[in-house]
Order: structure tokens, then C-alpha cells, then sequence
């Protein structure tokens, strides 16, 4: 297939951060264990832990995640000593250590003589302590401290050899992802003047001839909190963007800070990949030398196997094809969801085994040891409140076993021919409020298009519009809604030089600044797709239409009569040839689904959201135009991939959903 030359380089993982990444670990073997709270503890049980550890083959813990306060129990007094005593003893065990700092618990000390660090919400709720999260992130007596303590930790243990990895404060993101205080709404005013370094540039792009908000100083500019009525939606889709920015300039602060002294000790920090909406986890991806992310199943959800396959194909992507470490997962129920439903037999060794199936070289859990007491008390661990005469505790040890035969499968890595396109700007601006349809949501597209993909057995990345896609002989494009002309137009490249492109309703439909692009929809992909709209038709709750056959297809194809809902069309054929075609619904007798013949290859669009026997039918032609192979043979309750090791040797994966 021939490149699509000109593509924006480096967004996601390819690119660096410095002159070359520390790689993989220290460690022999697949990264085995959990986060470790010793200092729940008194010190008699962590010689039992580290005896424990050893029996079921834990090889690394991530340590002192939310240990400030007993780091640093009195501002600038530091006391190591605890710290010190429990790496030795790990050390002395054989388990390395994943050494975090501690900056997602802020000291109560510290909220007492800083409230005004204190997170404020959209709404205007200023947040309390005695949690963890509390912190604005752009409170510059928050940054001191943490680069403070960041560097404190580095100049004790960086050249201790128990010291394999770095993991950067916890979950940036999780609970308190953006600060509408006065520190906050000072930065966001940095910020875009920065970006546009003009007021006119400013009130172009965000659009503010438009119920008369134009800006016209800098300090005019506010966070966009609640208002009486829809706030700015360009104003919002840039809040987003400055929000996860600072987070990762949190990030990229302590990272190189621990860097500084010694760089040959890999970093991270934990990504929540699939549920982290407010961080653009492309632009993370960058800045880390390898990616890990925490995943938690949804109980009782019965594609639950199916979300976590998507989650972990998009780590993997995010890694650049390079493994990935699963730094938690759940060894039974969690704590946080309604009905706390605890993992069947057999689910917890399947799930971590479809992790590293996935490309994962570690499988780590939150956590070690079952709290006694807070919030997370009833939330599943390596070793249960009931000890070690536990089916947990027996599966761990199990899992231990089997990761040791597995050793040779480190560093292999999963092939795909297949991608579907993962874009935040589109999540965070399609889930805006005055949008043609709340059914709109981001996720569930990405999922309805990932699953029928998953259920006939192709594997697939994820990727972004701006990077080059000529090694994938299938694109899917579930819900790109923000695209700039350029990635349209990689788009097209795409196509012409032998793609074969699948394009979902509300793709293409506005610009970075949330403009439309005029002329009909989907604007930037018109050309590309070969039709035109000239009204969005949305259904109404519950509403249903009927899609056919269209009489034209040449009858080579079985007739299909299907159904869509959510959305709906009156597309317009120019170039494109019908492939379905609406019966009934306010688009009746309008294509439906249409394939774009275009230089090498083809693309095709899918106006509704169809049922999924009938996506399942256009994505398995779409992957018979692009000799991809769809197996709707096979049942979709075995899952199947593979890993190949640079020497060529393959690790194939089957894992029975039906079992257990
Ligand atoms: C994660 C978090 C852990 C623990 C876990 C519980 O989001 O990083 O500290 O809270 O959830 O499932």
C-alpha cells in the first residue's frame, strides 16, 4: 500500500521525549505483583508479605503511592527510614520496586496551610481533604512541593538496585481533572494567550461574534464554568486541552526531576486508558518511557471481557506497538461500583492473560494486601482480609506459576492489519451540550465498532487520524467529529493508495475550534466518502428504522434487512454507490450505507447506527475489500490472538469465555 506522505509525525508513542527511551525494567521474567501500602501495616507483617510475595512469584511492587505523609510528616522534615528498612527487605527477597511519588495525597498539613490549593469545580464547589486528589494543579505551592519531595526521593534511591522503575504521583486525572479557581483561570489565560498570541486570533477561533462574547483583554477570559445558559463550546473544547496539558506538565516536571539523576531508570505513570476522558492519552503517551495503565472490569457487564480487550488494544497502541505494563487490575470485586460483583472462577487468571495476549509484558494489581481499614476496604486484593486459605490467594499463586512459563513471550509483540481511529478532542467536543443528539456518545461508537471487529476475530490497533495509517489494510473511523483539514486529507491519501476506510455519521463534521465545515456534511470527508448531506435526521428515543438492501448492489451480495436507531440521514449519492438503503424513518428511500470507489481503494460510510448483526455484515465487506480476514466462523466466545517474538517465534493466545 503506498504512504500517505505529509501526515503530522509523532503524535502518539513513536517519538521520544529525550534523546532515547530507558527501556523495559530490570527484571527477570514477566512483572509480576501489586501496589504495596506497607504502611498500613506494622513492620512484623511485611516479613510476612515479602515470604508471600516470593511464594507466588511477585517479582515487582509499586511502593509509597500515597505515602506523603509519613515521607514528609512536617513541611520540609523527611523521614526515610521506613522506607529505606522495607526496599532492603524487598530487596533482600528479590522483588523489585516501582518507586512512586507520593503526590496524589496531599498531606492534611499541607490543605491546612494551603486551603486555597483546594480543587474547585465546574459548579463552584471548593473540595475537601481527608481523601486524596485534593490539589489544583496550577497552585504553585503544589507544584514546589511535589518537585520538593520528587527530588528528595530521587537523590535517596535512584542508585538503589531494588530500584527499577519510577512511578509518577497516581492516576493524573482520576477524580479532580480540571480547576476552575482563580490560579486556574490565571493559567488558562497564559495559556491562550499563548496559543493565540492575538485577541483577534482568540475571538475567531472561538467563535464569539456569537451571542456578543467577544474578549477584549485577557483578563476577561474566565474558566468556562456553569452559566446561565450553554457556554462557548470552542472555549470548552480549549479548557479541555489546557487541562490535560497542565496535568502532563505536572507529570513532565517530576519526570524530569527523577531523570536527572539517574536516566537509565525507566518512568511512568499510570493511565486509566479507556476511562480517562479528560487526558489525551496520544499526547501522554510521548512523554513516558513506557506506558501502563490500571483497568478495572464492569461487574456484571457481560461484554466486560470485551471492554477490557479494547482497553488493552488501546494501550498497546499507545505504547507504539511496544509492550505495556498493566500496573493494576483487580484480582476479584472492586469497591466502587454499585453492586460489587466478585470475579468467577477462573475470570481473574483469564483477564490478566488477555492483558499480556494484548501485548502487556507485567500483570500488577491494586493491591497487594486487603486494607483494614478506609475507603477501600472491601476492594479485592493479592492476599484477601480471609489470608492465604482463600481462592484468591490460590489463583495468585497460580497466575504466578503460569506468568514463569510464559517468560518467553516478553517482548513480542501483536501484529494487526486493522485500526480504529481513538480521538479525545472528538470525545470531549461531541459530548458538548446543544448537540443534535444526546445518543451521541463517543465510547459507545468506539465500542459497537470495536466489538463486531473483536466477535469475528481481528485484531486491532487504535490510531489517530493525524498518523500514518498506510500499514493497516482497514481503517475504522467510529466517531472522528473534530477533524482538521490536514487529517482529512491523510485521510484521502489513505484511501487513494489502497485503503479501505469505514466512516460512522457525525466524522468530519467540524474543525479544532468546533466550526463546522460548510457545504454539507460530513464536510471534511464529502470527497472521501463520495456523498453529501444535506440535514442531520436524529431519531427519537427509542426509534427505529428500517435499512435494505439497496436494489442496485448487483445481487452478488445476501440481502440484508436490518435496523438502525440514533441517527439517520438523507445522504446523497455523489460518486458513491448505495450499499443500503433507508425503507422507512424520516430518510426513507435515502442510502444508508454507501462505498466510495477512490484511486486504490474504497471507502465506505454508515449513516445510523446499526444493529449489530448488521454492522457486523457491512464491516465483514468492508474487511472483504481491504483482504482482511473476518472470521464469523469461529465462536466469538473464544478469543484468539497472537504475539510474535523477533526471532519469529509466535505465542498464540485462546482464551474460553465460556468457561467459568
Ligand atoms: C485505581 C487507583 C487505586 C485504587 C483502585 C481501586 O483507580 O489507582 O489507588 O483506588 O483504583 O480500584
Amino acid at each position: 500500500m503506498a504512504g500517505t506522505g505529509g501526515v503530522t509525525a509523532g503524535y502518539g508513542a513513536q517519538v521520544p521525549y529525550g534523546a532515547e527511551r530507558a527501556g523495559w525494567p530490570r527484571l527477570d521474567g514477566i512483572a509480576y505483583g501489586g501496589d504495596y501500602n506497607p504502611e498500613q501495616w506494622p513492620e512484623e507483617v511485611w516479613t510476612e508479605d515479602v515470604a508471600l510475595m516470593r511464594e507466588a512469584g511477585v517479582n515487582l511492587v509499586s511502593l509509597g503511592i500515597f505515602s506523603w505523609v509519613k515521607l514528609e510528616p512536617e513541611p520540609g522534615k523527611f523521614e526515610f527510614g521506613w522506607l529505606d528498612r522495607i526496599i532492603d527487605l524487598l530487596h533482600e527477597g528479590g522483588i523489585a520496586v516501582d518507586l512512586a511519588t507520593p503526590t496524589a495525597a496531599p498531606p492534611a498539613w499541607f490543605l491546612k496551610a494551603h486551603p486555597d490549593i483546594r480543587p474547585v469545580t465546574r459548579d463552584g464547589k471548593v473540595l475537601g481533604g481527608a481523601s486524596r486528589q485534593t490539589y489544583c494543579p496550577h497552585a504553585p505551592e503544589y507544584i514546589a512541593a511535589c518537585n520538593r519531595i520528587a527530588e528528595q526521593l530521587a537523590a535517596r534511591y535512584s542508585d538503589h538496585p531494588a530500584v527499577v522503575l519510577w512511578h509518577i504521583h497516581n492516576e493524573y486525572g482520576c477524580h479532580v481533572a480540571e480547576c476552575y479557581c482563580p490560579a486556574s483561570v490565571t493559567a488558562f489565560q497564559e495559556w491562550a494567550q499563548a496559543r493565540y498570541r492575538t485577541l483577534d486570533a482568540l475571538n475567531e477561533a472561538w467563535g464569539t461574534a456569537f451571542w456578543g462574547q467577544t474578549i477584549t483583554a485577557w483578563d476577561e477570559i474566565d474558566a468556562p464554568r456553569e452559566a446561565p445558559a450553554d457556554v462557548n463550546h470552542a472555549q470548552r473544547l480549549d479548557f479541555a486541552r489546557f487541562s490535560s496539558a497542565s496535568m502532563l506538565e505536572l507529570f513532565k516536571a517530576q519526570r524530569d526531576i527523577v531523570k536527572a539523576h539517574n536516566p537509565a531508570i525507566p518512568v511512568t505513570t499510570n493511565f486509566m486508558a479507556v476511562l480517562n476522558k479528560p487526558m489525551d492519552l496520544w499526547s501522554w503517551a510521548r512523554e513516558v518511557d513506557l506506558v501502563s495503565d490500571d483497568h478495572y472490569t464492569t461487574a456484571g457487564s457481560p461484554v466486560r471481557h470485551i471492554e477490557l480487550s479494547m482497553a488493552a488494544d488501546l494501550c498497546r497502541s499507545l505504547a507504539g506497538g511496544a509492550p505495556w505494563l498493566l500496573m493494576e487490575h483487580s484480582t476479584g470485586a472492586v469497591n466502587w461500583q454499585p453492586r460489587n460483583v466478585a470475579k468467577l472462577p477462573g475470570e481473574m487468571i483469564r483477564n490478566s492473560l488477555a492483558h499480556l495476549a494484548r501485548g502487556a509484558d507485567g500483570i500488577m494489581y491494586f493491591q497487594w494486601r486487603a486494607s483494614r481499614a478506609g475507603t477501600e476496604k472491601y476492594h479485592s486484593a493479592m492476599v484477601p482480609h480471609a489470608g492465604t486459605d482463600s481462592r484468591i490467594w490460590r489463583d495468585v499463586v497460580e497466575l504466578g506459576r503460569q506468568l514463569r512459563e510464559l517468560r518467553p513471550v516478553r517482548g513480542a509483540r501483536v501484529e494487526a492489519d486493522t485500526a480504529v481511529l481513538f480521538d479525545w478532542e472528538s470525545w470531549w467536543a461531541l459530548e458538548l451540550d446543544s448537540r443534535p443528539s444526546v445518543d451521541v456518545r463517543f465510547l459507545d461508537m468506539q465500542f459497537a465498532y470495536y466489538e463486531q471487529l473483536w466477535r469475528a476475530h481481528v485484531t486491532a490497533d487504535f490510531a489517530h487520524q493525524s498518523m500514518d495509517l498506510s500499514r493497516y489494510r482497514l481503517v475504522v473511523v467510529p466517531q472522528s467529529y473534530v477533524l482538521r483539514a490536514e487529517e482529512a486529507a491523510n485521510l484521502r491519501r489513505y484511501v487513494e493508495g489502497g485503503g479501505t476506510l469505514v466512516v460512522s455519521y457525525f466524522s468530519g463534521i467540524v474543525d479544532e475550534n468546533d466550526a463546522v465545515h460548510l457545504g454539507g456534511y460530513p464536510g471534511a470527508l464529502r470527497d472521501v466518502l463520495g456523498v453529501r448531506v444535506d440535514e442531520f435526521l436524529p431519531l427519537a428515543a427509542g426509534q427505529s428504522v428500517a435499512v435494505h438492501s439497496a436494489a442496485d448492489t448487483g445481487g452478488s451480495e445476501a440481502e440484508v434487512a436490518g435496523s438502525g436507531t440514533v441517527w439517520s440521514e438523507p445522504v446523497e449519492l455523489r460518486g458513491a454507490e448505495a450499499v443500503l438503503t433507508y425503507a422507512d424513518g424520516p430518510a426513507a428511500g435515502h442510502p444508508a450505507v454507501t462505498r466510495h470507489q477512490l484511486g486504490e481503494g474504497q471507502a465506505w460510510y454508515v449513516s445510523t447506527r446499526l444493529d449489530p448483526a448488521t454492522l457486523r455484515e457491512i464491516l465483514r465487506r468492508a474487511a472483504a475489500d481491504a483482504g482482511v480476514e473476518f472470521d464469523t466462523q469461529t465462536p466469538d466466545t473464544l478469543e484468539s490472538v497472537r504475539r510474535v517474538s523477533a526471532d519469529g517465534s509466535v505465542h498464540p493466545f485462546t482464551l474460553d469465555h465460556t468457561a467459568g
